[in-house]
């Protein structure tokens, strides 16, 4: 797949077909993504594949947490966004909320969507990200960024959809109940991936993107 096509194609995924992704093919991503440039070359990524019975566990355990109440905690401590994110962000929510049929006051169902990240959109599989607790705070950050793109790009050409979520792991202890990721490594992010459903509503989702006039700054261009 031509790259520029992968990037302007993907989009993230929340609704997939139950199909396995047979270990070969998540294998061979992982194989591509490893070429991922870091800083000094340091590769500070770890990858837990989960799925099967132990994601199952997982997706049980993040909902009885929040149905129990449980403030999220992840590792990575979240910081509210204000201004225009958090518009951005609002205005995604209209538009996932218009696709799912969800009105603004139906707290029940806006609820269920939420446990639905947490249920890791019911993918086959989930990828969880971590990194050594003893790296630098910003670099190695990046590089999972970069990782994670890289990834997700890559699933396109096996005909898979991901979406990278912070919702899956909201609970790490949760992640460490059922998968061996030691206190020692911080989870940073997952990606759910799996083959899309396309009749699924929320997917077909086409999010906006500023025009480069509101974030780009050229300097010394004639
Ligand atoms: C770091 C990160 C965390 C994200 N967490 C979530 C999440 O928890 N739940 C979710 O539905 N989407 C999540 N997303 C997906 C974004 O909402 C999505 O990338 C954005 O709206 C742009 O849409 P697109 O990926 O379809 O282009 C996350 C994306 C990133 C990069």
């Amino acid at each position: 797949m031509d790259i520029v096509e992968a990037i302007r194609s993907r989009k993230s995924i929340r609704g997939f077909k139950p199909d396995p992704i047979p270990k070969e093919v998540l294998r061979e991503i992982l194989d591509i993504a490893r070429r991922t440039p870091s800083a000094m070359n340091t590769q500070p990524w770890n990858v837990t594949m989960v799925t099967g019975e132990v994601l199952d566990n997982i997706r049980k355990g993040n909902i009885e947490m929040v149905t129990a109440g449980v403030e999220r905690h992840p590792d990575l401590p979240f910081i509210p966004y204000e201004g225009i994110y958090r518009q951005r962000q609002v205005d995604l929510a209209i538009q996932i909320f218009k696709l799912m049929g969800i009105a603004r006051e139906d707290k029940e169902k806006r609820a269920e969507w939420m446990q639905r990240g947490g249920r890791f959109f019911d993918a086959p599989a989930a990828i969880i990200l971590s990194i050594d607790r003893s790296v630098d705070k910003l670099l190695p950050h990046l590089d999972i960024g970069a990782f994670a793109q890289t990834i997700c790009l890559t699933a396109l050409n096996y005909g898979l959809g991901t979406c990278i979520e912070d919702q899956g792991i909201m609970f790490p202890e949760v992640l460490r109940r059922f998968t061996p990721i030691p206190e020692s490594k911080e989870i940073v992010i997952a990606i759910a991936i799996g083959y899309p459903d396309w009749d699924f509503p929320a997917n077909k989702l086409e999010t906006k993107r500023e025009p480069l006039e509101n974030f780009a700054t050229w300097c010394g261009f004639a």
